[in-house]
């Protein structure tokens, strides 16, 4: 091929790619300018409230900061995942090597599940519950014990307590609860993991306990400072609404955090990147942003709690950003029959032979859409 030839191929690719870059932002939603709040419907075209996003988007120091950091992008995370974990190790009064940083605290539960499912044996869980952990420990050889929720639709801790066996090398429980979106007594689950943590290690995903009330409180992250063996994992998807940009983190015991790092050495976890970390770093200190996500999360929650009371609609109160409520029909027919009707998608499950709808909170605008088209969808069912 001729010099020229391969040149003008070249430039024809480069024209061509940007070409047609340009006319897929061109399709984009434009994006709110910095140092607004969002709520806007999402880039997909249509509203999702089926996967707990959180619709008050970054807080805008974050968003900030990215774009700043895009420039760095170049640079590998080491330095600002250090300093991550050094704020986070300073805010939760514990030594940086005990916070580990994932892309997302879906790596911490894989790590944790890889870890300790290395020599087979058991884990026991609530069922259901929040799966990405037990999803993994099952092909990985490790049998997963599911005990089903109490009355109160929330993990059986008296029953799970029961379940453990000599083999049993991790137990898992999701607080708040999802997909129940229920809150365990905060001394009964420290007690719980006090006990538990006489013969296994107990993981606490606390994904969501921000919008439960003060997390300070309700955390689990005392008993890791007493040194026991205690996994808290966090994530910045939720309250911080950076579920995009995929950074989460666990505290546990610094022997723990040795065990997990097994998981890093051996590929399993990834690791989160630069400009995510460095909009992590900025959500972490801007609490008025994360009251302003509580506060309205928790507006929005009580309207629709109150509509659906108005309706006579049953439901399960909601300590976070969803609410769980059981349906008489197929939730599946329901939630497929309100997306055709409005676009705002929802989900559907099955617990215990039960139907029930799973629904995420989403700005007054997109809760607004739902409403409308969920009480027409109810009252033909
Ligand atoms: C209970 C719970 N834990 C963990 C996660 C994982 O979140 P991420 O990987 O985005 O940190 C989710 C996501 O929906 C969740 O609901």
């Amino acid at each position: 091929m001729s010099m020229k030839r391969r040149e003008w191929i070249k430039s024809a690719a480069l024209i061509g790619g940007s070409l047609s870059m340009s006319s897929a932002l061109r399709g984009m939603p434009t994006a709110a300018p910095l140092g607004t709040a969002l709520p806007s419907d999402s880039s997909h075209g249509y509203v999702n409230l089926s996967i707990n996003e959180n619709q008050w988007g970054p807080s805008p120091k974050a968003r900030e900061a990215m774009v700043k950091a895009v420039s760095y992008a170049y640079e590998y995370p080491a330095v600002p995942h250090r300093k991550l974990r050094e704020e986070i190790a300073v805010h939760e009064g514990v030594d940086p090597s005990q916070v580990l940083i994932g892309a997302g605290s879906s790596d911490l539960l894989k790590a944790s599940s890889y870890v300790y499912g290395l020599q087979g044996g058991s884990l026991v869980a609530a069922e259901p519950t929040f799966n990405d952990l037990l999803r993994w420990a099952e092909p990985n050889g490790t049998e997963v014990i599911r005990i089903p929720w109490n009355d109160e639709f929330s993990p059986d801790l008296n029953k799970i307590s029961s379940s453990l066996r000599s083999d049993t090398r991790l137990v898992y429980v999701c607080n708040p609860e999802n997909p129940a979106g229920t809150l365990c007594d905060t001394s009964e689950l420290k007690d719980f993991c006090m006990e538990t943590a006489k013969s296994c290690p107990v993981f606490v995903d606390e994904a969501y306990i921000d919008f439960a009330g003060e997390a300070d409180k309700l955390t689990m992250m005392g008993l890791v400072r007493e040194g026991l063996p205690i996994i808290v994992s966090r994530t910045f998807s939720k309250a911080h609404g950076l579920g995009g940009m995929r950074v989460g983190y666990a505290v546990t015991t610094p022997e723990i955090a040795e065990k997990l790092k097994l998981a890093y050495v051996h590929g399993v976890v990834c690791g989160a990147s630069h400009v995510s970390i460095e909009g992590a770093r900025v959500a972490y200190a801007d609490r008025q942003w994360l009251t302003h996500v509580r506060t309205e999360t928790a507006k929005v929650r009580a309207d629709f709690e109150g509509f659906l009371d108005n309706i006579g609609q049953p439901f399960i109160p909601s300590y976070t950003t969803f609410v769980l409520m059981p349906v008489n029909t197929d939730s599946k027919v329901i939630a497929d029959t309100l997306f055709n009707m409005t676009k705002v998608r929802i989900s559907p499950r099955l617990i215990h032979g039960q139907n029930y709808l799973r629904i995420s909170l989403g700005s007054p605008a997109q809760m607004r859409k739902l409403k409308s088209g969920l009480e027409l969808v109810l009252a033909a069912t």
